[in-house]
């Protein structure tokens, strides 16, 4: 496909675009989703120079729609009784169909990503399927969400680095309300396994939910979902 490099509106860098926006059909259960996005990894991993992703090693992974968000988004509405009316709060929702799935559910939902063309792309595909929800631009190393505000948090493919697990029980810590839950779709990795022990020193526990083989545009991986819950709260 044709790529294109474009500011839009004329604000901020410019972003290398698809042509044409390319929309993904997934269906979950009984709904039918379409994921939409006008960026692919591939094409910015190319255009970004080694400087660009900053220390911080900021790849541009929210481009792609992941197996994990398919496996959220399956478990999501086999559980729909656990999201409707409740407060969700969604790490790191790249193109949004976790957030999508949840909102579908009827969960007041409020998604996240740090970086700004995700969250575009998140409110655009929340549009495209129908559903509301507030999707917003913060970093969960500095969460800027009301303190217990949340009975459930969601992330989808969330622990790729060691060094994310402390933010992220920092950010559930701080937003979930006592007895509140976090359910992580995470793949088979090496880094999942020790993250899950690092959750443990940092007060909470955790428990395999369900395992499940995910294949979406050539990539396979098994999904687990992993429930947190924090330790005598
Ligand atoms: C592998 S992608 C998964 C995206 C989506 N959840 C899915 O499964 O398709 C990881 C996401 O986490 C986001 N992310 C990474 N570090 C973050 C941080 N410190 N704060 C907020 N989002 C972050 C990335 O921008 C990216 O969208």
């Amino acid at each position: 496909m044709h790529k294109l490099v474009c500011s839009p509106h004329g604000q901020g860098p410019a972003v290398p675009r698809l042509e044409q926006a390319q929309r993904i059909p997934i269906k979950v259960g009984e709904f039918e989703f379409v994921v939409e996005r006008t960026c692919d990894l591939d094409t910015l991993w190319d255009q970004l120079g080694q400087g660009e992703f900053g220390d911080d090693e900021r790849i541009p992974y929210w481009a792609e729609l992941w197996p994990a968000a398919v496996g959220m988004a399956r478990w999501l509405c086999s559980h729909a009784d656990a999201l409707r009316g409740r407060a969700v709060l969604e790490a790191g929702c790249g193109l949004g169909l976790s957030a999508v799935t949840a909102a579908t559910l009827g969960a007041r939902m409020v998604c996240f990503d740090y970086e700004p063309e995700a969250v575009r792309h998140a409110r655009r595909n929340l549009s495209v399927n129908g559903v509301e929800a507030a999707a917003v631009v913060m970093d969960w190393r500095r969460p800027s969400v009301a303190p217990g505000a949340f009975d459930l948090a969601l992330g989808a493919d969330i622990l790729y680095e060691k060094r994310f697990v402390a933010p992220l029980a920092g950010l559930f810590a701080h937003a979930l309300a006592p007895g509140g839950r976090v359910w992580l779709a995470e793949p088979e990795r090496e880094v999942s396994n020790p993250a899950m022990y690092r959750f443990l020193d940092l007060g909470f526990s955790h428990r395999r939910l369900h395992f499940e083989k995910i294949s979406l545009q050539g990539k396979n991986m098994g999904i687990h979902i992993i429930e947190l819950t924090r330790k005598g709260v």
